[in-house]
C-alpha cells in the first residue's frame, strides 16, 4: 500500500515509501542489518564509509532503490552522493567547498563520546556503538538550505533528537540545548590557524528553543545515502534542522547541554546583525548583502543542471513548524 497523503513538504522517509517495505527495512535494520554492522563500525578508527544496508546481503539494497526513486516521484531529485560530499562547509578544515573532503579524511571518529548534560536529571554519555544501537534509525529525505542560499536534497540516516532528549529527562529549569563540536586543534587545522578556520571562535556552538529540538524533524543524523556520515559532512554524529539554515546543523557533536538561557552560536558571535539565533529559512526576510528569495539548487554537475527555484518559508516545512512561531515578528527574531 502506498501512503496516499504526501505533501511536497513532506519527505520523509516513512511517507514517500512503500510502508510496507519501510517497516521491512526497519525490522532489518533492528534485526540483523544494523546491529551487526554497529560491530563492524566500531573495528574501524576512522570514518571510512560501510553500507547500512549491507550491500553485500543480497536483497536490502534494492529497498533503498525504491526509496531513492520515490523521493524523486514526489518531484525532488536527490542530490547525487557525490555532491553531498563534496561541496561542504565545516570550516575546521577549510573555508574552500572542496577543502573538507581534501582535509577532514583522517578525522578520527572511534572512539567518541557524546555527553548529553545540563538541566537534566539523567545525564547521558553515548559511546560511538551506542550512536548506531541505542535509538530507532530512520531515512529522511531533506531539503538542506544553506545561508549562502544555495540548497540539496539529502538521504540522511539517523534517530530524533527528540528521543535522546527524552531519555536525559529534562528538568523544569532546561528550556534551550547547546551543541558544541569536537574541538580537537591537533585534528582541525581551521582551530589552529584563524585563517585556515575564518576567524571563528572554536569550538563551533549552536542552539536550539527546547521546543524545536523536541520537534519530530530535527535529526541527529549518523549517515547519509545509506552509509556512515563520512567526516567532511560531520561524522560520526551531526545535527539536522531542515527548517532553518545550514548553519544550525552543527557538525561532529560532542556535547548536548539542557540549559535555561539561550545559548551563544557561532555565527550569531561572528555577525550578530546577519546571523540570528532562529535562522528560520524565510524568502521575506533577506540576507544584509544578499536576497534570500531563490536559491540554487545542486542537482547533477554542470552548469545547465543548476537550478535557481524560489524558496519556501521554513524550507517548505511550515506546516510541521510554523505553529511554533505563531507570535514571533520573524523580521525580528531572523
Ligand atoms: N558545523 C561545524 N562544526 N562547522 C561548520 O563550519 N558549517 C555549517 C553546518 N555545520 C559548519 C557546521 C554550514 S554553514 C552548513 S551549510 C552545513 O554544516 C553544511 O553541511 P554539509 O557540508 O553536510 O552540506
Amino acid at each position: 500500500m502506498l501512503i496516499k497523503t504526501i505533501k511536497p513538504s513532506d519527505i520523509k522517509e516513512c511517507q514517500v515509501t512503500d510502508e510496507k517495505v519501510y517497516l521491512n527495512r526497519r525490522q532489518l535494520l533492528k534485526g540483523m542489518g544494523f546491529i551487526g554492522a554497529g560491530t563492524l563500525l566500531s573495528q574501524s578508527a576512522s570514518a571510512a564509509p560501510l553500507d547500512f544496508w549491507g550491500n553485500d546481503k543480497k536483497g536490502t539494497f534494492k529497498q533503498t532503490e525504491l526509496l531513492y526513486r520515490k523521493g524523486a516521484d514526489i518531484g525532488e531529485t536527490l542530490t547525487p552522493e557525490a555532491k553531498v560530499t563534496s561541496h561542504n562547509n565545516f570550516y575546521e578544515f577549510g573555508l574552500n567547498k572542496s577543502d573538507p573532503a581534501e582535509n577532514a579524511q583522517g578525522l578520527k571518529v572511534n572512539p567518541w563520546q557524546l555527553k548529553v548534560s545540563g538541566e537534566v536529571d539523567n545525564p547521558i554519555t553515548l559511546e560511538y556503538d551506542d550512536l548506531f544501537n541505542k535509538f530507532d534509525l530512520e531515512e529522511r529525505i531533506y531539503r538542506l538550505r544553506c545561508v549562502e542560499a544555495w540548497s540539496m536534497v539529502v538521504p540522511w540516516i539517523g534517530f530524533s533528537l527528540a528521543d535522546v532528549i527524552k531519555q536525559a529527562k529534562p528538568n523544569s529549569k532546561a528550556k534551550y540545548v547547546a551543541f558544541e563540536t569536537l574541538y580537537d586543534p591537533e585534528q582541525m587545522p581551521g582551530q589552529r590557524s584563524r585563517r585556515i578556520g575564518g576567524g571563528i571562535d572554536y569550538p563551533y556552538v549552536e542552539g536550539l528553543r527546547l521546543d524545536e529540538a523536541m520537534n519530530p524533524l530535527t535529526l541527529l543524523s549518523v549517515g547519509l545515502y545509506g552509509k556512515t556520515l563520512p567526516p567532511q559532512n560531520g561524522a560520526p554524529v551531526r545535527l539536522v534542522v531542515p527548517w532553518k539554515y545550514g548553519f544550525k546543523s552543527i557538525k561532529s557533536i560532542v556535547s548536548i547541554k539542557l540549559v535555561e538561557r539561550m545559548p551563544p552560536t557561532t555565527w550569531n558571535i561572528l555577525a550578530p546583525n546577519e546571523y540570528g539565533f532562529y535562522a528560520n529559512v524565510n524568502p521575506d526576510v533577506d540576507h544584509p548583502r544578499w536576497s534570500q528569495a531563490s536559491e540554487r539548487r545542486i542537482t547533477t554537475g554542470g552548469l545547465f543542471a543548476r537550478n535557481r527555484i524560489p524558496t519556501l518559508p521554513f524550507n517548505g516545512y511550515g506546516e510541521e513548524v510554523a505553529h511554533m512561531y505563531k507570535n514571533m515578528d520573524l523580521k525580528r527574531f531572523y
